[in-house]
């Protein structure tokens, strides 16, 4: 059985290709729902740069390269801040929040099916999927120009390509076998952010009702 009910604890799985916009839509997201934004690559880049992390070296390394980090690390870093987000909010009034409920959107996870499979397991089934939509073209623009000033070792056109790469083989397949089930909730991500953004809102109005 998984650790938490999926009633209490609501989870949205935010994916779409590198540069498709789900940090900048999470952003609004959680203004107007009341969520907790869980990146799994801010998470990652955290736990590379807290000293003294064990992982630091091979978080690096995957990172540039556009790989997959085992996901035995990945899902434990979400499990904590969970945990974590659901403690600090116990006595939360806001809307989804207090008495051990929670909403999260965890945003670039999963990107691989076996961390699909074992976070529903083990930590709580996702209630939906948005997919933002985006062609690669765009896509790699928008990276480029976030490259100019990020600090990511990751926007660069060599590990970008790997990335994209990684996408189409590794975490396409997600997004379809969450299609399977009826999960997705698809939105085109290549108009300007307030026509995007207008589209997702009123998506989450209908599903959070
Ligand atoms: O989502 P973001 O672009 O910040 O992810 C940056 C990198 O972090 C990915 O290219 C990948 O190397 C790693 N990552 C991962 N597993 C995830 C999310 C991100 O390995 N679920
Ligand atoms: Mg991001």
């Amino acid at each position: 059985m998984s650790e938490f009910n999926p009633q209490d604890v609501v989870v949205v799985f935010v994916l779409g290709g590198p540069g498709a916009g789900k940090g900048t839509h999470c952003a609004r997201l959680v203004r107007d729902f009341d969520f907790v934004h869980l990146s799994a690559g801010d998470l990652l880049r955290a736990e590379q740069n807290r000293p003294g992390s064990q992982y630091g070296q091979m978080i690096a390394e995957y990172i540039k390269d556009g790989k997959i980090v085992p996901m035995e690390v990945t899902i434990a870093l979400l499990r904590n801040a969970i945990e974590q987000s659901l403690k600090d909010r116990a006595d939360s009034t806001a809307t989804g929040w207090g008495n051990g409920k929670g909403r999260f959107l965890i945003d670039g996870f999963p990107r691989k099916m076996d961390q699909a499979v074992k976070f529903e397991e083990d930590v709580v089934p996702a209630q939906f999927v948005l997919f933002l939509e985006c062609t690669e073209e765009l896509m790699l623009e928008r990276l480029l120009r976030r490259g100019e000033h990020s600090g990511r070792a990751d926007d660069n056109i060599e590990s970008i390509k790997k990335r994209f790469r990684t996408f189409v083989e590794t975490s396409m397949p997600v997004v379809d076998e969450f299609r399977t089930k009826n999960k997705v909730v698809s939105v085109d991500s290549m108009a300007d952010i307030d026509t995007v953004y207008d589209n997702i809102r009123k998506e989450f109005v209908q599903k959070l009702q």
